[in-house]
């Protein structure tokens, strides 16, 4: 935060202000993801300017178990926000279908992301103001604020280009992480969103190696689903910065109810960080892996042998692809 002397419900107070001064009685448009950033977002627009704030939520198909239905729950449900939820699964597919190059995939992904954002965009009604959840370490990132490049902003969504927006309203731009988490608690997020961790943005499509398939990335979502419940039983949810599982793409032969099978594998990955640009494995109980893996082979048919990836970063990047 840039002022260090105000509290959380201070820095609210003033962000609302500072909404409701852009905004100018105009309508809102917001890109809700689901994830902590875009959602803290929305719930602070929604505090300073209720039903002028607009949210679309696009169903990209590459979300995890149950995803998109918890982000509608909440925010359609509990929180009464103004929300357009877009399920175009089938769409995103057809656009990656038989792509199996890491940047082609993301760009591919980016850019209907825009498309889908600007068609129920121009069907919400008139728009004013873009709110975007931008937070510092995207600033930094970016090489803006007189900090040195490291990376270009890649979250998917970006800017649509056939919508004008009169301005764009980035009410987390000063805050780091942890403070975005603390006023997502503020506003009275639960801690299930607000410790959410980082998920990119064009979702399961990079950690699905290869070809992106329906089949594939329902073997994918399940396996995630296991490993992620066995760390939340254990309780190491809050001590992992990131765990979630891969399909390498490798088949593997194997036995199933006696008989010979020919199935996919799957990697799991638990890291911790400071930073994000390093990162080291997590030393999970044996007993969880065992668990996880005796899991994932009996309840998903379909995946026959799990592997434990121990690459820190550097040299490996937290994701595959
Ligand atoms: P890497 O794999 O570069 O990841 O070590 C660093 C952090 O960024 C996340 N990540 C992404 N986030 N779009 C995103 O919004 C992406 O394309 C993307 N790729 C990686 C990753 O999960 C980790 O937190």
């Amino acid at each position: 935060m840039k002022n260090l002397q105000i509290t959380m419900e201070q820095f609210i107070e003033e962000a609302c202000e500072s909404i409701k001064k852009e905004a100018d009685g105009g309508p809102v448009l917001c890109a809700l993801s689901g994830g902590v950033d875009s959602s803290v977002c929305a719930a602070l627009a929604q505090r300073a300017i209720g039903n002028d704030l607009a949210c679309i939520f696009i169903d990209t198909g590459f979300m995890r178990k149950n995803e998109a239905k918890e982000v509608e729950d909440l925010f359609k449900n509990a929180f009464s926000i103004n929300l357009a939820c877009c399920h175009s699964e089938d769409r995103f597919l057809d656009k990656v279908k038989g792509v199996t190059e890491p940047e082609m995939k993301r760009k591919l992904i980016g850019e209907e992301f825009i498309r889908v954002f600007e068609e129920v965009a121009l069907e919400c009604g008139p728009v004013g103001s873009l709110l975007q959840g931008t937070i510092y370490s995207d600033v930094m990132e970016s090489g803006e604020d007189g900090h040195k490049s490291v990376k270009a902003h890649h979250n998917v969504g970006g800017m649509p280009t056939n919508i004008k927006f009169k301005n764009v309203l980035e009410p987390l731009k000063y805050l780091y992480k942890d403070e975005v988490r603390e006023c997502g608690r503020t506003l009275g997020l639960p801690e299930r969103l607000t410790n959410r961790q980082p998920f990119p943005g064009p979702g399961l499509a990079i950690r699905c190696m290869g070809e992106i398939t329906k089949q594939r990335l329902a073997l994918l979502r399940e396996a995630d689903a296991i490993f992620c419940e066995e760390i939340e039983k254990a309780g190491l949810q809050n001590e992992i910065q990131q765990y979630f599982a891969i399909l390498p793409g490798v088949m593997n032969v194997g036995v199933r109810n006696n008989e010979r099978c020919y199935e996919e594998m799957v990697a799991l990955r638990a890291i911790s960080t400071k930073d994000i640009v390093t990162a080291s494995p997590v030393r999970l109980p044996y007993e969880l892996l065992e668990t996880v893996t005796n899991r994932i082979t009996i309840e998903v048919p379909g995946i026959n042998r799990v592997v434990l990836d121990l690459t820190p970063k550097p040299p490996g990047t937290i994701e595959w692809e």
